[in-house]
């Protein structure tokens, strides 16, 4: 986690690095720092514990000039949220920031300590600057001063240094840790992720693992650790600065939920097969040949995306009848699980960068299974391990709480799941037919249910909003619903959520229904209908309050419910993307009234590169 930029130019280097850690801030948000070559004074720096706006008042008080430098702000890791743990760090004439891990931290302590070098934090990354400290003084350039200190760590980084003695150059340099560069006119750039620069370049450059680069103001020169030089050409991104702006919504979070539809039409565009009755497969990057001998497949995700992968299960059992297992990537990495040839791996990640999943897919490959990554974040490292891409193209998404992406996540699994049962002859024309249609009508009902939902929401979240424990019940593809309504209210409103399977409440959880407990049903009319009905019946009967989320026109439901949510009537399959909606609401509402931090909940970071 945490978020890293620099920049190199002529302009001031102050602002542009704070508005690039602001773009950045959801990857971390405990301390934050700038280190600026300023002409005549050397590096000075400027940490602050906290939000951005502590370092910005920081900043205020003490100004730094100087058109060259470098930021970070932090999700800690090593050393608890301070200003002596905040980067960058010094050691000598280096300042440097980093992003990852550095697993051998503990030796590197006590051999540096043991050469007298003065640690003054209790972080990983300080000691990388007292090794690259350690080449220069015998002598070496910057660049090859970080190429000897990278030879003796193990670990994740993303690293950006400067040098007092070099002031005309930023080093930067990766590991398991994203790093993009970006190239503007006169003008160079580094950092975390896309948003950062995008009100500056649109044209960026992703370093791979293994990869050094020496920004200047009018070149970037690329080369890998033992000093190959890399040759690559810049991609243009056509995300437009204004998707990272919150457009006048008080959190980005809401603004995200509200984008969901223009999201979807971005994500469907060009996918759907209307004439067909069918998916244009060829962005999917699998041949017809490997969709009819997959023999099974392996959905890897964490947190939310998973949630979107379960959703997978059943979608391909059902459409393509290939024999499909869902897995929490951390649980399944390291595992020695069963996977290899004539396995299709399915990595589900918004940001592509999740180490679990990264690390889970890169096993199974390993041993032999084909990957294909859903990802939203284009270039991140998972679609570029993986043998092809299915993007979503939902934007950035910037509150922390994944909405937008989760949903994108879902269509492109079951445009994946119909591509894949129309080659396998499992599914009929007719309903493929049918599920296309109504993807194409998908951002328009979406848009209903948000405006058509919104107030009798956020005026259950006014009632609730006190409450201290919610249950989200649901069978079939509404239980990883369920799951994901659970996890939104739990994250942001830090309210205690349970999402069940409905049909094991009476295994156990029953148990914990009393007349204080909000149950939110999922009973949209699909298969489950009656037995999904039935256990809302009984959690009605044990005298929870019953806010149900049902078809529109359903009656039964509104009788057993004390409050109904309804949602437009759409093929069973697309259930999921429309009635997830109101559930995004109920947290984010929850959340506002309480008062919490929407988008940068605590303890949270957007994109989680750690173990
Ligand atoms: C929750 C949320 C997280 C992510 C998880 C995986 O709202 O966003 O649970 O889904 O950290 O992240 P990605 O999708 O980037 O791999």
């Amino acid at each position: 986690m945490c978020g890293i930029v620099g920049y190199i130019g002529s302009q001031p280097s102050a602002p542009i690095l704070l508005d690039g850690l602001r773009r950045l801030e959801y990857r971390g948000y405990d301390s934050a720092g700038l280190a600026v070559q300023v002409p005549g004074a050397g590096i000075e720096i400027r940490r602050a514990v906290g939000k951005l706006r502590n370092l910005e008042s920081a900043l205020r008080e003490r100004p730094l000039d100087g058109s060259v430098g470098i930021g970070h702000t932090r999700w800690a890791t090593h050393g608890r949220p301070s200003e002596v743990n905040a980067h960058p760090h010094v050691a000598g004439p280096i300042a440097l920031v980093h992003n990852g891990i550095i697993e051998n931290h503990l030796e590197l302590r006590r051999r540096l300590e043991g050469r007298g070098c003065a640690i003054a934090s209790d972080t990983d990354t300080e000691l990388v600057a007292h090794l690259i400290q350690l080449e220069v003084a015998q002598g070496k350039s910057l660049e090859d001063a970080v190429r000897g200190a990278l030879a003796e760590l193990q670990g994740a980084y993303a690293i950006a240094v400067l040098s007092e003695k070099e002031p005309e150059r930023i080093v930067v340099a990766k590991h398991s840790s994203p790093l993009v560069v970006g190239l503007g006119e006169g003008e160079s750039f580094c950092a975390s992720d896309i948003p950062a620069l995008l009100p500056y370049t649109r044209d960026m450059i992703f370093l791979e693992d293994g990869e050094v680069a020496v920004l200047e103001r009018d070149r970037i020169r690329i080369s890998k650790l033992d000093g190959t030089a890399v040759e690559r050409a810049p991609r243009r991104i056509d995300w437009s600065p204004v998707m990272a702006e919150k457009a006048g919504y008080k959190h980005f979070m809401l603004k995200e939920i509200f984008e969901q539809p223009r999201a979807m039409e971005d994500t469907l565009r060009g996918r759907l097969d209307r004439e067909a009755r069918d998916i244009h497969g060829h962005e999917i990057g699998l041949s017809d040949d490997d969709a009819r001998t997959v023999r099974r497949v392996v959905l890897l995700a964490c947190g939310t995306s998973h949630h979107a992968a379960m959703t997978g299960r059943y979608h391909i059992e059902a459409l393509a009848r290939v024999p499909t297992v869902v897995e929490l990537a951390s649980e399944f990495r390291g595992r020695d699980g069963v996977v290899g040839e004539g396995d299709l791996v399915i990595a589900v990640s918004q940001s592509g960068e999740t180490l679990d999943t990264l690390v889970a897919a890169k096993e199974a490959k390993a041993k032999g299974a084909k990957v294909l990554a859903i990802a939203n974040v284009i270039g991140s490292a998972i679609p570029r391990m993986s043998d092809a891409v299915f993007y979503t193209h939902a934007g950035p998404e910037i509150g922390v709480a994944s909405t937008k992406c989760f949903t994108t996540q879902l269509a492109n699994i079951l445009m994946f799941a119909i591509w894949l049962g129309r080659r396998r002859d499992t599914l009929s024309a007719d309903r493929a037919g049918a599920l296309v249609e109504a993807l194409a009508r998908l951002p328009h009902t979406m848009q209903d249910v948000l405006t058509g939902t919104r107030q009798l929401v956020a005026n259950l979240a006014r009632r609730y909003v006190d409450a201290r424990d919610v249950l989200y019940l649901g069978r079939g593809l509404s239980f990883p619903i369920a799951l994901e309504g659970a996890l939104k209210l739990k994250e942001i409103s830090y309210v205690h959520a349970e999402g069940y399977a409905a049909g094991e409440m009476k295994h156990g959880p029953i148990a914990l229904i009393d007349s204080h407990v909000p149950v939110i049903c999922l009973v949209p009319r699909d298969s489950h209908y009656d037995r999904s009905l039935s256990n809302l019946q009984e959690a009605k009967a044990r005298e929870a309050r019953v806010i149900s989320v049902a078809t529109e026109g359903d009656e039964a439901a509104r009788t057993f419910s004390d409050d109904l949510i309804e949602v437009p009537d759409v093929p069973e399959e697309l259930t999921p993307l429309l009635t997830v909606l109101p559930l995004q609401l109920y947290a984010y509402y929850v959340a506002d009234y309480k008062g919490t931090d929407v988008d940068q909940p605590r303890n949270l970071a957007k994109t989680v590169t750690v173990e």
